[in-house]
């Protein structure tokens, strides 16, 4: 039997990405805000309904820019430990400290009720992250951060095309930042966005993902090197033209795994928040040892042993990292560390067929 991984990217045939890179090789013009480059920005503008939104490398490049973008050098960052190491890196590596806020139980975002006990003069941002696709409570937190004066910077890696009671997700904050790495629900092989609220806003990340230049003769920043090149962005202009169905396939496998995982005692599925228009990114179980009988760890290894992939996403957390656990300690955001120990995401794709969701929820069923 063949073995199922955790992820699958998708992606265009190969004649329809030819056909998208046949005037790159013509024009050889490569890079630095190509013709694709620019064509793709306009076809995200308009799939994520937002005014203002420029392209990087990638998701990672993404974060760091926008706290440039907003001159946050120093202080202080209110975030969350439940995600990709990336978010927590991208504060340290900007000079600035995270603040560890913990999570809500049911969908694994920041728990805005405990973010003001975390305040304190040096703190300059707020850093939630729409965890799985799961939207953070994006009201309340803005109320928060409208009440201290501080930056809302939203990781939305995880939610690309999504919307909340209608409104698109990336105008949530001063600023939301996108991955398009290969595993997302929309790639660019790797690339990343940042979503942002006026044209100056665009106009300084275009400098500072290109070496700080404005001119050939005129500098105002001290930039790295962060621009998409034009390959990466002919794949983002194919994998556009596809991405809703891809979704729709994504939600044909989300709800087949309904179907079949429901009423295991001791295993808890995602589901799609109220009034989310959701991309089905991906699909977690919290495994409860003590109703389930195995820990999430067992359950893991059993699938392993059945040529199934699944991925303990987010396990360790970033507290419990080696380059974070000497500095935090864990056990003060309980709920996240729990839920660590806990969660594993199943294999989810657009394609991913009835047929290997049935050899999955066999071996969870024992
Ligand atoms: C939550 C989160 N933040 C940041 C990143 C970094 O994105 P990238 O891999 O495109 O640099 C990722 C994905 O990898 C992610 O899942």
């Amino acid at each position: 039997m063949d073995k199922i991984f955790v992820t699958r990217s998708s992606i265009p045939s190969l004649e329809e990405y030819v056909e998208e890179i046949r005037p790159v090789f013509e024009s050889h013009w490569l890079t630095n805000a190509g013709k694709k480059h620019e064509e793709l920005i306009e076809k995200l503008k308009k799939y994520m309904e937002v005014p203002h939104l420029q392209l990087v490398v990638n998701g990672h490049m993404a974060l760091e820019i926008a706290f440039e973008m907003f001159g946050l050098k120093s202080g202080e960052v209110i975030t969350t430990p439940f995600t990709f190491v990336s978010t927590t890196n991208a504060i340290v590596r900007s000079g600035l400290k995270p603040v560890f806020c913990d999570i809500r139980e049911d969908d694994y975002t920041m728990d805005a009720s405990k973010i003001e006990a975390l305040i304190t003069p040096e703190t300059v941002a707020i850093m939630p992250v729409h965890v799985y696709g799961n939207i953070c409570d994006v009201e309340a937190i803005e109320a928060i951060a409208k009440k201290h004066g501080l930056k809302v910077i939203y990781d939305a890696s995880h939610t690309f095309g999504e919307k909340k009671d209608g409104v698109g997700v990336a105008a949530f904050g001063d600023a939301s930042t996108f991955s398009f790495h290969a595993t997302k629900v929309f790639n660019t092989i790797e690339g990343g966005a940042i979503a942002c609220r006026s044209q100056e806003e665009e106009d300084r990340i275009k400098i500072l993902r290109d070496f700080g230049i404005v001119t050939e003769e005129i500098t105002t920043d001290i930039g790295g090197n962060a621009k998409m090149n034009e390959f990466a962005a002919a794949m983002g202009l194919c994998n556009i033209r596809h991405v809703d169905e891809w979704i729709v396939q994504r939600k044909d496998a989300y709800e087949y795994y309904q179907e079949k995982l429901s009423g295991i005692k001791g295993i808890k599925l995602h589901h799609v928040q109220d009034g989310v228009q959701s991309n089905y990114a991906y699909f977690p179980i919290i495994v409860n040892e003590n109703e389930y009988g195995e820990t999430r760890d067992q359950l893991f290894e059993r699938l392993l042993k059945a040529d199934i992939c699944a991925r303990k996403y987010f396990y360790p957390m970033v507290t419990e990292l080696d380059s974070y656990k000497k500095d935090y300690d864990a056990a003060e955001t309980p709920i996240a560390q729990k839920m660590s120990h806990r969660v594993m995401t199943l294999p989810m794709y657009a394609g991913l067929s009835h047929e290997d969701i049935d050899r999955i929820a066999a071996v969870i069923r024992k």
